[in-house]
C-alpha cells in the first residue's frame, strides 16, 4: 500500500509541535502558562448551553447541508447589524472557520495554482493549500511596519497567470494588525485588476481596538469576488462548539460551495442550537470582551517592551503579538523554556514563529504571543519570559531553575 504524496508532504501543525515537551513538564508537577495558543479564556456566554437544551425531538436527525435555516437567519441578523446585507440563502454554516476556508481554496484553486498571501499568516492555510496541491506566494511584511501592507508593486510582481486568490486575515493572525481603508482599498483594486477572488478571513472581526474595522463585503464592487471567512470560535469564545460560516454574494460560485458543503452532508445539529441562542447575547458583550482584551494587549505589550533586546508593536486587533526576542533560535528558546527553566515552579509556553512564514530563515527570532490570559496571569508570565531571556543568555554563566 502507497499514501498519497498528497498527504505525506503536509507538515505537521508548527503551532502544535512543542506540546509533547509542555506535556512532560505537566507531569513533573510544573506550570505552564500558555501564551502559545489562540484559545480565549473568556466564558462562552451560557446562552450557548440552553440553546442545546431547547432541543426537544426524539431523534438527532441531519440538518440542511447549508445549515438549520434559523441559524443562517441569525448569522444574516447579525450582519445587517453590522451594514453588511448578507441573505441567509448567501451563508453556509461550516464547521468552522477551517472548512469555510477548505471549500474557499477548493473553489477556486485547482492543484498548481496559486493564492498571494501577506505574510507571516496563519499556519492552516498552509496546511490545507499543501493538502489541496496550490501553492501560497508569501508577499512579505515586517514587524517595524506593524505588518501592514506594502505597495502594490510587492503584490503584482508576485501575480502570474496561475494565480486566482488574494487571501488576506483581517485583523490578522498571528500579527493583530486591521488593515486600513487605504489597503483594503489597494486589496481590492488589486483583485479587480488581475481578476482575482479575495478570500477574507474575518474571524477575529469583533476584536479591535485602535481604529474601525471594515469589511471587505462592505465593498459592494467587490461582491462578485469575495468568499468570507468568518466563525463564532474567537467572537463568542466557543472553539469547541465548531461552528464557522461562509458567506458569497456571487451565486455561480455559491453554487458550487453547496456541492461541496453537500459531501459532508452536514454541521452538528447540538451545536449550531448552540448557536442561533448566542443571537440573545446581551449587547455589552462584545464591547465588555474588547475592553477586557485591550487591557490585556496592553499590559502584554508594556512588558515585552520592557524586556531588553525584546522588539513588538501595538497591534489595533485580535489577540495576538508578534515579537522579536533577542535569541538566533526563537524555537531552540521556547523549548528551552519547557525542558530547562523554570521559575517558582512555573514556565511559560511561545509560539515559535517560523511556523507562520513560507520564506525560509523568517521568523527565526520571532514569537507569537496569546494574550488569551487574565492579568494577573499574564503579568507572572512576562516575568517568566524576561527572567527566562536572561537565563538563556547567560547559560555559561548562570544556572535555570
Ligand atoms: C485566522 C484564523 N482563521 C480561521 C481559524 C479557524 O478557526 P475555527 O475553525 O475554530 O473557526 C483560526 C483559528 O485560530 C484563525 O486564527
Amino acid at each position: 500500500m502507497r499514501l498519497s504524496q498528497r498527504v505525506l508532504t503536509v507538515p505537521e501543525s508548527p503551532i502544535r509541535k512543542l506540546t509533547p515537551l509542555a506535556d512532560k513538564a505537566k507531569k513533573t508537577g510544573r506550570r505552564i502558562y500558555h501564551l502559545n495558543i489562540g484559545q480565549p479564556d473568556l466564558p462562552t456566554p451560557e446562552g450557548f448551553l440552553k440553546g442545546v437544551k431547547n432541543f426537544r425531538g426524539e431523534v438527532l436527525s441531519y440538518c440542511p447541508s447549508p445549515g438549520l435555516p434559523e441559524l443562517l437567519q441569525v448569522f444574516s441578523d447579525y450582519y445587517r447589524q453590522r451594514e453588511i446585507p448578507l441573505a441567509p440563502e448567501e451563508l453556509l454554516v461550516t464547521n468552522g472557520g477551517s472548512e469555510a476556508l477548505l471549500f474557499s481554496f477548493m473553489a477556486v484553486c485547482d492543484p498548481g495554482d496559486e493564492m498571494l498571501v501577506p505574510e507571516p499568516f496563519y499556519t492552516s492555510y498552509y496546511l490545507i493549500a499543501r493538502a489541496l496541491g496550490i501553492k501560497l506566494c508569501p508577499v512579505p511584511t515586517f514587524v517595524e511596519d506593524g505588518f501592514h501592507l506594502p505597495a502594490w508593486g510587492e503584490f503584482e510582481r508576485r501575480i502570474t497567470p496561475r494565480t486566482r486568490a488574494l487571501l488576506v486575515t483581517n485583523p490578522g493572525n498571528p500579527t493583530g494588525t486591521v488593515y486600513t481603508r487605504e489597503e483594503m482599498n489597494m486589496l481590492g483594486e488589486l483583485a479587480k485588476k488581475f481578476n482575482l477572488f479575495l478570500i477574507a478571513d474575518e474571524v477575529y472581526r469583533e476584536f479591535v481596538y485602535e481604529g474601525e474595522h471594515k469589511s471587505f463585503l462592505e465593498y459592494s464592487t467587490l461582491w462578485d469576488r469575495i468568499l468570507l471567512v468568518d466563525s463564532i470560535s474567537k467572537r463568542f469564545s466557543a472553539c469547541g462548539a465548531r461552528i464557522g460560516s461562509l458567506a458569497c454574494k456571487n451565486p455561480i460560485i455559491r453554487k458550487q460551495l453547496h456541492k461541496l458543503a453537500e459531501t459532508r452532508l452536514a454541521v452538528a445539529m447540538m451545536e449550531q442550537m448552540g448557536a442561533i441562542a448566542l443571537a440573545e447575547t446581551p449587547s455589552d458583550y462584545f464591547q465588555r470582551a474588547n475592553l477586557e482584551y485591550k487591557r490585556r494587549r496592553d499590559i502584554t505589550v508594556a512588558g515585552l517592551q520592557s524586556i531588553p533586546g525584546v522588539y513588538c508593536r501595538r497591534p489595533e486587533g485580535a489577540f495576538y503579538i508578534l515579537a522579536r526576542l533577542p535569541v538566533v533560535d526563537a524555537e531552540d528558546f521556547a523549548a528551552w523554556l519547557l525542558q530547562d527553566f523554570y521559575l517558582d515552579g512555573a514556565t511559560v509556553m511561545l509560539a515559535p514563529a517560523n511556523g507562520f512564514y513560507l520564506t525560509p530563515g523568517k521568523g527565526k527570532d520571532e514569537v507569537r504571543i496569546a494574550y488569551v490570559l487574565k492579568e494577573e496571569d499574564l503579568v507572572d508570565a512576562l516575568a517568566i519570559l524576561k527572567e527566562g531571556l536572561r537565563v538563556y543568555n547567560n547559560r555559561s554563566t548562570a544556572s535555570s531553575g
